[in-house]
Order: C-alpha cells, then structure tokens, then sequence
C-alpha cells in the first residue's frame, strides 16, 4: 500500500456580504472539479469553508508539494474566483497573488499544510481551518496537545507518546527553521513560539519520525509586500494510538485565547470554536473562529466528516469568547485591542502615517 498524502488548500476568492462568508456557488464548483479528479490524481476530497476561506481537503498518494496536486488546487481557486467576479463578491480573486501557476502553489498566496503517512491499522485524522487570524494561532494549542500533560494526560500513562515530541519551528519573517525537543527543551519551545507573529510551529513528529500535524505558515502580507488581509490558517493533526487522542486534540479549544487578526486584520480578540454552520464571520468581521472536522482515513478515503465543534461541550468556551469580545472592543481604537505598532506596519496603517509623517516636529530638550 502506498503512503497516503492529505493536502489541504485554501484561500478567500471572493465572500458575502464584505468578509462574510463563501458563496454556495464556489463550494459547488470547487466541490464539482475535485471530484472529477477521484480516481484520477485524487483518491478523495472534501469541500467546506471557513467565513470567508474555501479550504479544499484531498486525498492522494503523490507525497508533498507534488506540482499537478498545487495545480489543481490553484486551477479550482481560478475558476470559483470567475464565479466571484460574476457575482461581484467582496475581494474575488483576493488571495490569489500571482498571474499564473509556477510549479508550488507555496508563495503563490493560498495557504498550504499537507502531510504524507503510511496509514496505520486506523488513522484518525483532525483538521482545523481558521478565519480572520494568522498561522501563530496554532502554537498555543499545539503546545497544549503534544506537550502539556494537564491537557494530554496521554503523555504520562501512555507509553506510546511517554517519549515526547519534535517542534519544527519557522520564523516566518527572517525564512529559517528550527527543531526543539519535547519535554527536555520545553522552556527553550515556549520562550519562541509565545511570540506568535513570528514564530510558527510548522510540523509536530513523534519521536520515532512519526508525523503528528502539519499547518499552513503562509503570510500574505510578506508575500505581497502590502496588507491583503490575514493568512486565515490551516492545521492537520493525527491522532490516537500512540498520538493525542481526538479529544485530547480538541480539548485545548475550551481555553478562550486572544488571537491577532479579527476587523482589519489589525485586531486582538477570542478564538472562538464553532460548528460548520456557525463559521461565517459578522460581529466586527468576527471574531476570530475556528471549525474542526474529523475524518477517519481508509486507504486515503475520507471516511467523514464528523463536525467536531457542534457540540455543547464548547458552548462554555463560546460565550466566553463573547465576554472577552465585549471587553476588548471597549478599547475601540487602543492597544492592546489593536495590535502593537511592530504588527500594524504590516496594514493599512502605514498609509495614514504618511499623510501626517512631514508635521512632526524634533523637541529641542
Ligand atoms: C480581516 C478582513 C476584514 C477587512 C475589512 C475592511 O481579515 O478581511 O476585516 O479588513 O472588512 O475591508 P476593506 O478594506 O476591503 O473595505
Ligand atoms: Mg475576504
Ligand atoms: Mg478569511
């Protein structure tokens, strides 16, 4: 049996009203050409959207970065961003960067996070997609699963993961990576991926090489050089049998954490966990959420989804994601609601400098 490569793709091509939501002629279309690849370049796939994200879920067995998989992924975003256009949707064609195809979809604008696995006896597989925050979103609940016993007690009674974990870790502003052991170097982890804007955990491997989860890192505003929203994320993680079981996976979700990106991409506010049908974005373009679909993966069929959010376990967690929303947006336009200046640089921010940045004056004392 070959290994099996899950490779899941998105970007926002167009939304309603504004930032909203996708459009339920994009899903169909993009649901439409992916099938059409089943048996062919895909074993299997999967359509959904996260507000304004189409996030494109396929199956296959050409391994990583394989060109015609980027490609074809690249080729639906084109024809929905058509569909978008037609429909005058809000940003068609916003995350789509580049002119044409060169080769890896990587640096073209879409967000990418793909892993390839020799599937074991049974392979359950989680995925999370995120709108209106950026890739560091992720490291605070990585962490959570793969290193912090309170969360995972996994990690101390079953001998399977006892060992630990490797963090690779991107610093996405200077392009260079870094691995740091688990639980030996977790202080060492914690001191860079707590500076989410810059440090993004890529990959998570067991000890013993087994991969474990993979995100998306791409940030647009690095490849375009201008602000064209945030780098809404995506994450695949394994789990069981050795791995973090499915709820431990879900479990760091009940903690409601403050997240850079909501209105503007120039916002603080709650990472709020929702089902399918609660991911479309409206208070102040939010607030940031997050949905979770489970699959079971059978010879790279994906044997789902099984909506992990919908669920009134998280109903807790959501409404105090609505309490830290309220009390943020008290501060309206002051920091720490709005990002720090460092962050800021990367929005519309710098325009408004400029029209005052010859008035200032030098104080002589
Ligand atoms: C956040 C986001 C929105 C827009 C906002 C203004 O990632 O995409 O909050 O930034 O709706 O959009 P424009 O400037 O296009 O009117
Ligand atoms: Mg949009
Ligand atoms: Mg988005």
């Amino acid at each position: 049996m070959p290994k099996t490569t899950i490779s899941v793709i998105k970007a926002d091509v167009g939304s309603y009203p504004g930032h909203s939501r996708t459009h339920p002629k994009l899903l169909e279309k993009a649901q439409k050409l992916l099938k059409e690849q089943e048996g062919k370049l895909l074993i299997d796939s999967f359509v959904t959207h996260c507000g304004d994200d189409l996030e494109l879920i396929m199956t296959h067995t050409h391994g990583v970065d394989n060109k015609a998989v980027h490609k074809l992924a690249w080729d639906v975003f084109m024809e929905c961003t058509k569909i978008a256009k037609s429909l005058k949707l809000y940003g068609a064609g916003q995350d789509m960067l580049a002119d044409a195809f060169s080769g890896n979809i990587k640096g073209l604008g879409p967000g990418v996070a793909e892993m390839e696995f020799e599937e074991r006896g049974s392979d359950p597989v989680l995925i999370f997609m995120a709108d209106k925050t950026g890739p560091g979103a992720w490291n605070f609940f990585l962490y959570k699963i793969f290193a912090d016993p309170f969360n995972t007690p996994g990690l101390v009674i079953d001998p399977g993961m006892h060992d630990g974990f490797i963090f690779e870790v991107y610093d996405v502003l200077e392009k260079r990576k870094i691995q740091f052991r688990t639980p030996e170097e977790t202080y060492t982890l914690l001191s860079c991926i707590g500076a989410c804007s810059r440090y993004v955990v890529k990959h998570v491997w067991r000890k013993d090489g087994v991969i474990a989860a993979s995100t998306s890192t791409e940030k647009l505003n690095l490849i375009a050089g201008r602000y064209v929203g945030k780098d809404d994320p995506v994450m695949i993680v394994r789990a069981q049998s050795g791995l973090p079981s499915a709820g431990e996976v879900v479990e760091p979700f009940c903690t409601p954490i403050i997240v850079a990106g909501w209105m503007r991409g120039s916002h603080h506010g709650p990472l709020m966990p929702v089902a399918v049908c609660d991911a479309n974005c409206t208070r102040f373009d939010g607030p940031p959420r997050v949905i979770c679909l489970g699959f079971q993966i059978s010879n790279g069929e994906l044997v789902g989804p099984a909506d992990m959010f919908d669920d009134p376990a998280f109903d807790r967690v959501r409404s105090r994601c609505n309490e830290l929303a309220d009390f943020v947006r008290d501060q309206g336009p002051f920091e720490p609601h709005r990002l720090s200046l460092g962050e800021m640089e990367y929005t519309t921010l710098p325009g408004i400098e400029k029209k005052f940045g010859k008035r200032w004056e030098n104080i002589s004392e």
